[in-house]
């Protein structure tokens, strides 16, 4: 029997993450190779031209997962029955400045949204927040859309998973689908805390614990931890434009495993709205790692942690707490 096709909203669709991301939801990526897509893409009016080639593209591409395409620049349109909202539209951070400093352009973005989430997208709809500051967003469109379940917005810190998957890959030379139950917890910022200590590498003698491998924790808790944090601002200094390919690509992967779960075995990081474990405040959008079976992420409970990590933990908590009250500033 065909399956009927999810619709996928991507806001800030003609922007580069955005570019990057629509092919490769229309492929399947996110979804999976047998589920047909409806992709609602939305933008501003300035990016309207820009947009509308966006879907000339997309038809050029013949994709033969993709049922059609709404691009638009009215929000009430954009989320009529989606099913997943991609929420990437937003005002980018750029070179020499602070996360902080985006953070007033964009939570009223979110606030807007939210409600027409609320009111337009489909019953269940999951929402997954990219544009940065990524967990406070997440936090404000959840405060402003009281309807929609908590465990239904997220936030992406995937990327920042993989980054640290793809540190620990190239360290030990080692293929990247080998490592895996690497930690991040926190917020998407340079206080995120990467965390090895539960990771494990597969090797031809069995899983073998990172720090065994690795075998020098002066590189682990230093130089690996920084360099993960910081990697967001090393593509900037790069590319002068933040990530966009690992970006679209870990969203897929965010999405694809809280809906079709994750693997036995293995975890993945996902910003979601903190219930107070592992001594985390409630009400922040933090990373922690979560499991995914039938569309529901639990987080993994009862990992140890050591004094080492709970510093930076609670670090990063703060941060995010101090973010909740700079957003509400910037609201009022
Ligand atoms: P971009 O500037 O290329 O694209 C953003 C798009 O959003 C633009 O097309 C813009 O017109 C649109 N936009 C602005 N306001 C909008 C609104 N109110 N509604 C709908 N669309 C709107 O930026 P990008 O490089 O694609 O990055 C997008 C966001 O993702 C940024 O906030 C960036 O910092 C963030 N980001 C997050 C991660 C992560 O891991 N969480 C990684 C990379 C980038
Ligand atoms: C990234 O992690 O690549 C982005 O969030 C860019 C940034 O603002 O750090």
């Amino acid at each position: 029997m065909a399956m009927d096709a999810v619709r996928v909203l991507v806001t800030g669709a003609a922007g580069q993450i955005g570019y990057a991301l629509v092919p490769m939801i229309a492929r399947g990526m996110m979804l999976g190779p047998d589920q047909p897509v409806m992709l609602h893409m939305l933008d501003i009016p300035a990016a309207a031209e820009a947009l509308n080639g966006v879907k000339m593209e997309l038809i050029d591409a013949a994709f033969p997962l993709l049922k059609g395409v709404v691009a638009t620049t009215d929000v009430v349109e954009a989320c009529t029955g989606v099913n997943i909202a991609v929420m990437v539209g937003g005002f980018p951070r750029k070179e020499g400045m602070e996360r902080k400093d985006v953070m007033s352009k964009n939570v009223s973005i979110y606030k807007a949204q939210a409600s027409a989430l609320e009111l337009h997208a489909a019953p269940g709809c999951k929402v997954l927040v990219v544009a940065n500051p990524a967990n406070t967003n997440a936090l404000i469109l959840k405060e402003f859309a009281p309807s929609i379940p908590e465990k239904n917005i997220t936030c992406l810190t995937r990327l920042d998973h993989n980054r640290a998957l793809g540190q620990i890959s190239e360290k030990l030379n080692a293929h990247v689908s080998s490592v895996k139950n690497v930690i991040i917890w926190g917020n998407h910022s340079s206080t995120q805390y990467p965390d090895v200590n539960h990771a494990t590498v597969t090797t031809r003698n069995g899983e073998k614990p990172v720090r065994e491998l690795v075998a020098n924790d002066e590189w682990l808790n230093k130089q690996f931890i920084t360099t993960v944090q910081q990697r967001g601002a090393a593509i900037i200094k790069a590319r002068k434009l933040s990530s966009a390919l690992s970006a679209a690509s870990s969203g897929c992967d965010h999405i694809r495993d809280w809906v079709l779960g994750t693997p036995k075995g293995a975890w993945v990081s996902m910003g979601v709205y903190s219930d107070g474990s592992y001594g985390i405040p409630a009400g922040i959008v933090y990373s922690f790692p979560v499991t995914c079976k039938n569309g529901e992420w639990s987080i993994v409970q009862g990992l140890k942690i050591d004094e080492f990590s709970r510093v930076k933990m609670d670090a990063t908590a703060n941060e995010l707490v101090e973010e909740k009250s700079l957003a509400y500033s910037c609201l009022n």
